[in-house]
C-alpha cells in the first residue's frame, strides 16, 4: 500500500468493541488520508465494516476538493460499506452518516444541527464533516467509503485562521476534553443503528429523523452546485435526499448536491 511509510502502529481492537458492523479497526498514527487508505483497501477486497482511523492526516480531503485540516486531537476515520441496495438509494447515505454524527454529539449534551446535506454544526460553527466516495459498476454498489472528520479535542490554534473562525470542537464547547475511545464507541453504536435503517429500507424514517435535526429547512440559502449558484427558500427534502428550493421567481429547484451557505454566513464572506 502506498501509505505504508506513514504507518507507526496498526492495532485491531474491533474485537473489544462488540459492534456487529465494525469488523476490523485499523488504527494508524499518520496517514495521508483515511479515505484514500480505505479506498485502496476496498479495491483490494476489504470487507464491509473495515475502518481506518488515524491520529493525524497529512492530506485530509474535504468535499469539493478542499483540504481537511487534520491536527492531533481530531477523529479521522473512514469506514468501508458494501450495501446490497439499489444504486438509486445511495444518495441517502450522506444523511445516514450525518444522523450518526449528530446523535453522537447530542449524547454529550451539545445542541447540534445538520446543515444540508451533512455538515454538523454547534452554535453555527462546523464541528464535523463527511466525505463519501463510491464505486459503482452497472447497477451494483461495489463499495462506499464514508469518511468522517470530527473536531473532538482539537486546539483550534492548530487550524488556519479562516477555518478557526468557522469551526468549533467538542472540547471547546464542553470546556473539557472528551475520551477518544468512548467517543468512538458511542459513534459506532449510532452508525450501526442508522445504517441498519438504511439496509432495511427505512428510507422515510431516515429522512424524517434528518428533518428533526436539520436547521436548513425554512431558511433562505445560497447553494453552489456543479452547474451554478442557486438562491432561495429551502423548504423540504424528498425521499431521495434532493433539497427542494423555491427561488425568488417562485421556481422549484431539486438539488442533489452542493455547497450550502446560510445568509448570515454570507454577511461574513
Ligand atoms: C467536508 O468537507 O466537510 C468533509 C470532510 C471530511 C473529512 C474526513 S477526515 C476522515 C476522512 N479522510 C479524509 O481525507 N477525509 C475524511
Amino acid at each position: 500500500m502506498k501509505e505504508t511509510k506513514f504507518i507507526k502502529k496498526t492495532v485491531d481492537f474491533s474485537k473489544n468493541l462488540h459492534i456487529n458492523l465494525i469488523k476490523k479497526l485499523l488504527v494508524f498514527d499518520e496517514v495521508d488520508s483515511t479515505n484514500s487508505t480505505a479506498k485502496e483497501l476496498a479495491q483490494a477486497g476489504a470487507e464491509e465494516g473495515t475502518v481506518v482511523i488515524a491520529r493525524i492526516q497529512h492530506h485530509g480531503r474535504g468535499r469539493f476538493d478542499r483540504i481537511w485540516q487534520s491536527p492531533d486531537g481530531g477523529v479521522y476515520l473512514s469506514i468501508i460499506l458494501r450495501p446490497r441496495i439499489s444504486t438509486k438509494k445511495i444518495s441517502l447515505l450522506p444523511f445516514v452518516a450525518a444522523l450518526a454524527v449528530v446523535k453522537t454529539i447530542k449524547l454529550y449534551g451539545l445542541h447540534t444541527t445538520i446543515k444540508w446535506p451533512n455538515d454538523t454544526q454547534v452554535n453555527g460553527k462546523k464541528i464535523a464533516g463527511i466525505l463519501l466516495e463510491t464505486e459503482i459498476k452497472g447497477d451494483s454498489i461495489i463499495y462506499v467509503v464514508v469518511g468522517i472528520g470530527m473536531n473532538l479535542n482539537i486546539d483550534r490554534k492548530h487550524l488556519s485562521p479562516d477555518i478557526q473562525s468557522r469551526s468549533t470542537s467538542m472540547s471547546h464547547e464542553l470546556g473539557f476534553p472528551v475520551d477518544y475511545h468512548e467517543f468512538l464507541r458511542t459513534f459506532f453504536v449510532q452508525l450501526e443503528k442508522t445504517y441498519l435503517l438504511f439496509v432495511n429500507h427505512s428510507f422515510e424514517k431516515i429522512i424524517n429523523e434528518w428533518k428533526i435535526h436539520t436547521d436548513t429547512l425554512g431558511k433562505t440559502i445560497r447553494v453552489q452546485t456543479s452547474t451554478g449558484m442557486l438562491q432561495g427558500l429551502a423548504f423540504d427534502i424528498d425521499l431521495q435526499g434532493f433539497l427542494l428550493l423555491r427561488t425568488e421567481s417562485g421556481e422549484i429547484k431539486k438539488i442533489l448536491s452542493g455547497d450550502c451557505l446560510y445568509m448570515k454566513e454570507l454577511d461574513h464572506t
